[in-house]
């Protein structure tokens, strides 16, 4: 053990112990003392529309179900049978009809989880299991919390309520839904399952890292913008917008440099949009009539003025809110972890402007696309350094000791600051000492 049990040991101001990452008691800890503390992303109340419908996910390592019941409410429940313990859904979603129905013994389960039916009751006579017994139902995650929405669950009985614990981060799911004319969003649903052969923390680093583009991904920014430059000779036209979302790799340093990331308390951060995202193409002037006839002028002017790329819900959400894309962080291993990768389709905006999203998913978040390829590559070649012993220490000290801090809120001084790294370990050391 390279901690000897102080595990507050790992982590300093400017740097933490690789350990973090590779050390599989850390790893265990992290469950018990981070993801099934906090609140952790479930899903969206749109993939589960109709009674009977539910989507499995995880919560740290638990096997979870969203279910939908027939008065509208939606659960989380753990995916166990209380018999002797099948999985309830071996599958990854669809409609139960009435019940979930267990495939061993056909005990039978209302969609919140409840027992509806026991077979060959009477066999339980003079037992002490029943109907009545609550160990004959599911067992339910014990808190749920929705923001606008979006549906998390935690698996502690105590702690902040979601909204106080999301505090400034609110602003992803705000900035996303109030960019729909009926102010919410519907999920697509399906989404894109990468297992990336690196620690989950590896992820969140990177959303927030705003150095790495302009290096990592100089190769495919490089590209785009000669194809831009070909469609402006070919056409005398702007190119459309989507080619943008490569080409703003290109950035030169100072731009990154000039950006604002925010720590919030509990290791969530924001950064900046640097894309501009408002163009003067006939669809996005379209969109901009259909918001100010939804909200008038004025707000509608707020709303889509909101100018923020990333949303690190931590631990679990990267959110790119004007974009309508999500990523969950589900950790399999110290070195696995599962990325959903989801989005969403803003009510009530035309066609165009989804496109918009869809083309972002496609070329940006994808598992097929060369900048989702750079990132997972840096991703395991990280993790495989850190397997070696050439040093014990990841370094995040690139102006550290100079994060302006007010009311437990901390702003970058410079946009390629490692302050949303340093903001992220400090909540991970909180969790992790707090009961240890
Ligand atoms: S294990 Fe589910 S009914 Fe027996
Ligand atoms: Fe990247």
């Amino acid at each position: 053990m390279a901690y000897n049990g102080n595990i507050g040991s790992l982590v300093e101001p400017d740097r933490v112990h690789r350990a973090c990452y590779t050390d599989q008691e850390i790893f265990e800890l992290e469950m018990d003392r981070i993801f099934y503390k906090s609140w952790i992303y479930v899903g969206h109340e749109s993939q589960v529309p109709n009674p009977g419908d539910f989507w499995t996910t995880y919560i740290g390592r638990q096997r979870m179900i969203l279910s939908r019941d027939d008065n509208g409410g939606v659960h989380v429940l753990y995916n166990r049978c209380p018999h002797r313990g099948a999985l309830l859904c071996p599958e990854r979603n669809g409609n139960a009809g009435k019940a979930f129905r267990c495939s061993y013994h056909a005990w039978q389960f209302h969609m919140d989880g409840s027992v509806r039916q026991i077979p060959v009751k009477n066999g339980y006579d003079n037992t002490r299991m029943s109907m009545e017994n609550p160990a004959a139902s599911m067992k339910k995650a014990e808190r749920m919390g929705v923001y606008r929405g979006f549906v998390f669950a935690s698996l502690a009985s105590e702690g902040p309520d979601l909204v106080d614990w999301l505090g400034g981060a609110k602003a992803a799911f705000d900035d996303m839904c109030d960019r729909a004319p009926e102010g919410e969003v519907e999920v697509v649903p399906t989404c894109f399952r990468v297992v990336q052969k690196s620690n989950w923390k590896i992820f969140l680093e990177n959303q927030l890292d705003a150095l790495h583009p302009s290096i990592t991904h100089e190769s495919t920014g490089m590209a785009a913008k000669e194809i831009e430059r070909q469609f402006e000779d070919r056409t005398g036209d702007a190119p459309p917008m989507s080619y943008g979302m490569l080409s703003a790799f290109t950035l030169p340093f100072e731009k990154w440099d000039s950006l604002e990331t925010i720590g919030h308390p509990h290791g969530h951060c924001i950064l900046q949009g640097y894309m501009g995202l408002r163009p003067s193409d006939p669809d996005s002037v379209h969109y901009e009539e259909i918001m100010k006839a939804a909200y008038g002028a004025e707000r509608a002017e707020e709303i889509l003025g909101v100018n923020i790329h990333h949303v690190l819900v931590y631990p679990c959400l990267s959110v790119q809110s004007p974009l309508q894309q999500l990523r969950a962080v589900r950790p399999l291993a110290p070195d696995r972890t599962l990325t959903e990768i989801w989005h969403f389709r803003l009510k009530g905006a035309p066609e165009p402007i989804y496109r918009r999203s869809l083309a972002y998913f496609y070329h940006v978040n994808s598992p097929s696309t060369m900048v989702n390829a750079d990132d997972l590559h840096n991703f395991w070649s990280c993790q495989e350094g850190l397997s070696l012993d050439g040093g014990d220490w990841v370094s995040f000290h690139r102006n550290a000791g100079q994060d302006p801090e007010q009311d437990g809120i901390v702003t970058s001084v410079t946009g390629m600051s490692e302050a949303p790294m340093r903001n992220q370990f400090r909540a991970w050391k909180t969790y992790m000492t707090a009961g240890g």
